[in-house]
């Protein structure tokens, strides 16, 4: 952009110097006044000043004997400098501008430096101490928007004159000299005797000047400024400027490199006195003094610029280098790489390309891309010569441009995990101006295990501040090893889901589900998620809400944990993995004491099932706790609808869990979901009165159920009396009672057991025939209790601790009065036979019914429907006595 704007100014100076020179050739000068006097007047008509203030996009620096001005970044607009006097512009064409003391350089970001000498033609010099110069700066827009136009007056001072200083600029030279009183001034080789002892006052005038190229050629002052020359008087110090195109200038090799030189004498006139003044200034040419390798731009300043020396060896006391006009200390100058040397002969500048400071432009040549880079350092010096102790203070403004240097452009190829092959075009310097249109061809072979995709790729490029195109050719190849996915196994303890994923060729690139739930960190930390860079392992258990049911059966469950592994970016799925297991379950508890739990899970397959609506065959019994996933139940063996069932040895208490009836239908009709119903059941072994559920490991570990093993021989006996003391013998039988005497029955457990142990008469009755099924039958005791329509009633008789009588509970006995079946009158029955079912209860865990105790419940007597119908066979323990006769 920079250079587009930097072209357009330079067309439009041409334009400009054209139409001056035709006017101003035709006008005829003064002799005092400056030719820029006559300008400024055509001028005014010109240009019709409206001017605002500063903008706010420039900034002035006082270097030494020269101002700078910056101005920009000008955004695209085309800049006109021009300078104030009473209030009319002059523009500052570039023969003017050399002329007056003026330059100005754009760089690349359309920044704009306009360098003024303080004693440019249009300052108000205050006794060559504070130098004002008014800028007009007129920045035109586009075609549409108006110009801006600004106004500044800058000044700056400036005391340290040296007795003479020299600026070569870009394009011009200047030297500035005092206007030394005669006394002091020493007389170079060619003395003019006389004048030189007087002062040169205000009253001397300018007449002729000389310049030696290296020939006199003498010209009037006037005719010197009308061909380009600035010569003028300041209060103190005559002032010559030179554009370094003036045919006036020569060049001189000065020990190695090419200068141009302007030397000058002026000829000053006071009626009959005649004096003149030396002036004289010397600058470097870029060809010859600066030479370049591939990363480094050295530039060799004489260090005795021979033209200049007068008189004696001259003595150099200081010398600066800078950037822009701008003095650098050395420690800036180390911080930009730069380097300074001063040697016998030169002062060197060593600048690397690429430096701060400086600016790459792009080209085109030969359809190669190249770059110069351009740099504008300065070098500052002050010396004296022997004889005079006078100082020189020489300054000079060095821009210089590198060669083109090819810069081919450099293809990268970078792979990344997001895009396979990343291409991208660089070159070293700045990439504003480059713009990039890419044609590109791809194709891919496959090899064993891997993709090797290749690129050919033509770049289109074109340089922006000419349009200049070029194309650059590359050849990109990556090669890809085949991607491998990832890969989940799994397996099963009996409480928990192992599950174990192994990265694919493109690593941990994927996300995790759990179920229905993202393995998050939280998530991972409750699995114990361990991970080592290939693989990952976690551990659900397995009533872990991800875990899911499939089906209940016997003594398990039968579950399932679904694992689904993501793509992160597209969100599809990579792997799904599904391990189902069998976990032996403690869904039903079985107590010793009768309570029974049971744990309703709901199954996959009913979805729709709400648990906290399950109950047990008697809908009045809930669950005792339940959530989206569970109920769970507490019951009793004689609750809830809980049925009983006598197996062989075995006792088993049976209840169901489902929906009450109206809502299953409610269900069945709105979803096509399976009725849920699961059976709960508790084994008791009755040979040890014990729970064989679901959980016998821990229950058997306990000391009562291992003594209780093993079948308990009960036994009944006649007593001869209520002290139980003596007993009918076996061998007795038939043993003879009349009627209403009293019989006294006693049921012994034989076996040894514990204390804990209970006997207790479940039914007991009385028969005619030895066969305890046969019919008739009287019921003595039923249900643990008595007969309550026997007119005598069973009579229960505690049982004490004696010589005989180890555990109470051990034994049971009754009394019955001695009767007869009436089948008739007249025929009474002459023998009977008594009969009990006796149960062995675990004293500590009554079950229920006759457990309790004999008799806990007298209201459960008639209710013989209470066992349910269950059949004689089913009975266990059962003890016969007879036959016993009537006398
Ligand atoms: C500018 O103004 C000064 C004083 O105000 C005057 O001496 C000078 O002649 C003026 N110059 C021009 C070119 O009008
Ligand atoms: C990571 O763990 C897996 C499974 O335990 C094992 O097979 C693999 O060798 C381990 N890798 C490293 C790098 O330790
Ligand atoms: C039966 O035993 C279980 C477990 O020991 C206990 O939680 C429960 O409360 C007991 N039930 C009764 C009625 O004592
Ligand atoms: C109970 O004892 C009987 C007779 O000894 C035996 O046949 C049966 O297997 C035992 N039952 C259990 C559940 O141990």
């Amino acid at each position: 952009m920079g250079h587009l704007f930097g072209l357009g100014f330079v067309a439009l100076f041409v334009f400009i110097i054209f139409s001056l020179f035709t006017v101003s050739d035709s006008c005829d000068f003064s002799e005092n006044d400056s030719i820029f006097f006559r300008w400024l007047i055509l001028l005014i008509a010109a240009i019709n000043i409206e001017a605002k203030t500063k903008p706010s996009i420039s900034n002035t620096k006082c270097l030494g004997n020269v101002m700078r001005v910056d101005v920009g970044p000008l955004g695209g607009k085309l800049l006109e400098v021009g300078a104030v006097i009473n209030n009319s512009a002059i523009l500052l064409t570039p023969s003017l501008a050399s002329q007056c003391g003026f330059s100005m350089k754009i760089d690349n970001l359309g920044n704009a430096m306009i360098y003024a000498s303080l004693q440019n033609c249009f300052a108000q010099n205050m006794k060559d101490e504070a130098f004002t110069t008014v800028f007009q700066l007129r920045l035109h827009g586009s075609q549409l928007a108006e110009d801006e136009i600004y106004q500044m007056a800058e000044t700056c001072h400036y005391t340290a004159w040296a007795c003479r200083e020299i600026v070569c600029d870009h394009n011009y030279m200047e030297v500035s000299v005092k206007r030394v009183a005669p006394d002091d001034y020493i007389l170079p080789k060619n003395p003019i005797p006389e004048a030189h002892k007087r002062p040169i006052d205000a009253g001397f005038r300018m007449t002729t000047i000389t310049f030696f190229t290296p020939e006199e050629k003498v010209m009037k002052v006037i005719d010197a400024q009308r061909s380009g020359h600035g010569i003028a008087n300041t209060p103190k110090r005559l002032v010559l400027r030179s554009p370094k195109a003036a045919p006036e200038t020569y060049t001189q090799n000065v020990a190695g490199v090419p200068m141009l030189v302007v030397k000058t004498s002026t000829v000053f006139e006071k009626k009959w006195l005649v004096t003149r003044i030396d002036a004289a200034a010397a600058c470097p040419i870029q060809e010859g003094s600066v030479f370049f390798t591939a990363n480094t731009i050295t530039w060799y300043l004489p260090r005795h610029i021979d033209p200049l020396i007068s008189y004696g060896q001259p003595k150099l006391l200081e010398v600066y280098m800078g950037i822009d006009g701008q003095r650098l200390d050395a420690a800036e100058v180390e911080a930009r790489r730069y380097s300074l040397t001063v040697t016998d002969a030169y002062i060197i500048s060593v600048i690397p390309i690429g430096a701060v400071g400086g600016y790459f432009k792009s080209h085109v040549q030969d359809g190669q891309y190249h770059v110069s880079y351009t740099i504008e350092p300065m070098i500052e010096m002050f010396w004296t010569e022997d004889a005079t102790h006078e100082g020189t203070r020489y300054k000079v403004f060095f821009p210089i441009t590198t060669p083109l240097l090819p810069r081919p452009p450099q293809v990268t190829d970078r792979e990344s995990h997001h895009s396979r092959v990343f291409v991208a075009l660089s070159q070293q310097s700045g990439c504003s101006s480059l713009s990039l249109a890419i044609f590109a061809q791809m194709s891919s072979q496959l090899k064993l295990g891997a993709t090797v995709y290749s690129l050919h790729l033509v770049f289109g490029l074109v340089v922006l501040d000419d349009f200049v195109p070029f194309s650059h050719t590359a050849y990109v190849q990556a090669t890809l090893e085949n991607i491998v996915p990832p890969s989940v196994s799994g397996g099963c303890d009996y409480q928990n889901f192992y599950i174990l994923v192994k990265y694919g060729t493109q690593g941990f690139n994927f996300q995790t589900a759990v179920g229905t739930q993202l393995l998050t960190q939280t998530l991972a930390q409750q699995y114990g998620f361990v991970e080592n860079g290939t693989h990952f392992s976690f551990v659900v258990p397995f009533f872990d809400p991800a875990v899911v049911y499939e089906a209940i059966e016997l003594s398990s469950i039968k579950s399932r944990l679904d694992v689904t592994l993501r793509n992160l970016e597209t969100n599809t799925i990579i792997k799904e993995f599904s391990v189902a297991c069998n976990f032996i379950s403690s869904l039903t508890e079985c107590f010793p004491n009768g309570t029974m739990t049971a744990l309703a899970v709901k199954l996959e397959s009913v979805p729709g099932l709400n648990p906290s609506q399950l109950t047990l065959r008697d809908p009045t019994c809930g669950p005792a706790y339940s959530d989206e996933r569970y109920a769970y139940f507490v019951f009793t063996g004689n609750s809830c609808g809980t049925t009983r069932k006598f197996l062989p040895n075995m006792m088993m208490y049976e209840n169901e869990i489902s929906l009450p009836d109206e809502l299953e239908a409610k269900r069945a009709s709105n979803s096509e979901e399976p009725e849920y119903e699961l059976k709960v059941s508790c084994y008791y072994d009755i040979n040890t009165t014990y729970a064989v559920a679901f959980q016998p490991r821990q229950r058997r570990n306990e000391p009562y159920a291992e003594n209780a093993k093993g079948q308990l021989q009960v036994a009944m006996r006649l007593a001869l009396d209520d002290s139980y003391s003596v007993f009918h013998r076996v061998e007795d039988y038939p043993i003879t009672k009349y009627l209403q005497q009293p019989l006294y029955f006693e049921v012994e457990l034989l076996t040894p057991a514990s204390p804990e142990v209970s006997v207790e008469l479940e039914n007991c009755w009385a028969t005619l025939a030895e066969d305890r099924t046969s019919r008739p039958r009287w019921n003595l005791i039923i249900n643990g209790c008595t007969n309550p329509v026997d007119q005598y009633q069973v009579i229960f008789h505690p049982v004490w601790t004696d010589a005989r009588v180890q555990y109470p509970s051990h034994f049971k006995r009754f009394e019955v009065k001695m009767f007869a079946f009436t089948r008739d009158q007249e025929d009474l029955s002459r023998q009977l036979f008594v009969h009990c079912d006796v149960m062995i209860c675990d004293a500590r865990n009554p079950l229920g019914g006759v457990c309790k105790g004999q008799c806990v419940n007298p209201d459960n007597r008639n209710k013989g429907i209470r066992l349910r119908a269950v059949s004689d066979e089913n009975k266990f323990n059962h003890v016969s006595l007879g036959p016993i006769r009537i006398s």
